[in-house]
């Protein structure tokens, strides 16, 4: 046997991947405004079946979890039934796919809300920026900070959005620890003020990120059940006074759950520099016991590379997903890459969406 190669299959819990390419979750706002998949949705989703792993967009779990226009949501029967036609036409193209379970937080805005109401965050901490309304940009406000007696029912709504999740078809779910979001505003001190059990020491402001994942295991089991974290993300104005000892604790909280993977991203979408103190992301690997997956700024070389050398068992590739719907032919065949159009990343139709041409 030679070194592990990308383009080698690999055994993540109960499911074979064809290879170690995985489609990255990208927000792209084509779903409806009440949060239902639309049909091009499924288009474009099996178009791209034939990465190892398609990770869904950010998939919200609840109605206050909405912080941008057209983000689909898994909360509901019709959102369900959105999705149904996302995963079986990925099925029927031998691909599989996981959903992303993500609560925004703080990343909202009234306009976004049930009744206008606040956003809620660990702390009365209002980030830096704008948030994206149906009626533009608006400033960030400063959240609410939510109860104690509250979080058990944030919880529960990962709970009904992951068996719904489990009701649409979808292969696992990938829970959204990273970029800013709520699991996120929890774990760094940048946005966690808390002085109650989820805030003070990393065991306490991890403790929620655990309730959230031992009721979502509960309802896949743990290796149909992945995490993605972003230590040194500053996406979302977030920051931590210590990212490596934060998120090397967070790991070794995690390591007993015995997860499908752990996802973590070496730095942000936009950002030029790291949130706090930068270190050596390959301690995390070194650190977790399972199958590690890394994501941002990888082209071919590179994540064959990382592959290779043991730096990660499987790589997301994110923009080069937009653009390349067959990009695992296009990179095992050392084929050239279609240009991305930044201009549709971010809503619209079907141009730019399921319009990027395969190679054959
Ligand atoms: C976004 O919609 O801009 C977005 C969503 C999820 C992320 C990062 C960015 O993790």
């Amino acid at each position: 046997m030679s070194a592990a190669d990308l383009f080698s299959p690999l055994q993540l819990g109960p499911h074979a991947l064809a290879n170690r390419l995985v489609m990255a979750p990208l927000t792209r706002n084509r779903a409806g405004r009440d949060g239902v998949p639309t049909e091009m949705m499924a288009e474009y989703y099996a178009q791209r079946a034939s990465a190892g792993l398609i990770l869904s967009e950010a998939t919200c779990i609840a109605p206050t979890a909405v912080g941008y226009p057209y983000t689909p949501g898994i909360w509901n029967g019709a959102q369900v039934g959105g999705w149904a036609p996302v995963t079986g036409a990925v099925h029927a193209r031998g691909g599989r796919i996981f959903c992303q379970l993500w609560h925004v937080g703080r990343i909202s805005h009234p306009d976004l809300q049930p009744d206008g109401a606040l956003p809620v965050a660990p702390s009365a901490v209002r980030p830096e920026g704008q948030a994206m309304t149906y009626a533009g940009p608006r400033p960030y406000v400063t959240p609410r900070a939510l109860e104690t007696a509250e979080l058990p029912e944030i919880v529960d709504q990962y709970r009904i959005a992951a068996k719904n999740a489990l009701a649409a078809g979808f292969d696992g779910v990938e829970v959204h620890a990273a970029n800013g979001y709520l699991l996120d505003e929890f774990l760094r001190d940048g946005s966690n003020r808390r002085a109650d059990a989820y805030g003070g020491s990393v065991d306490n402001r991890a403790r929620l990120l655990l309730e959230v994942l031992d009721a979502v295991v509960g309802v896949w089991g743990a290796q149909r059940v992945g995490v993605r974290l972003s230590p040194i993300q500053p996406f979302n104005d977030m920051r931590d006074s210590d990212p490596e000892g934060t998120f090397t604790r967070v790991v070794e909280l995690l390591n007993p759950l015995d997860l499908a993977y752990l996802h973590v991203t070496r730095l942000g979408r936009d950002a030029p520099g790291a949130a706090g103190p930068a270190f050596d992301l390959g301690k995390l690997r070194r650190l977790w016991k399972g199958v590690y997956m890394t994501n941002h700024g990888y082209d071919r070389a590179s994540a064959m590379a990382a592959v290779a050398g043991g730096e990660a068992d499987l790589v997301a590739f994110g923009v080069l997903y937009i653009a390349n719907p067959d990009l695992a032919e296009r990179m095992r065949r050392d084929a050239p890459l279609n240009a991305p159009d930044p201009a549709t990343f971010y809503g619209g139709g079907e141009r730019g969406y399921t319009d990027y041409p395969c190679l054959d």
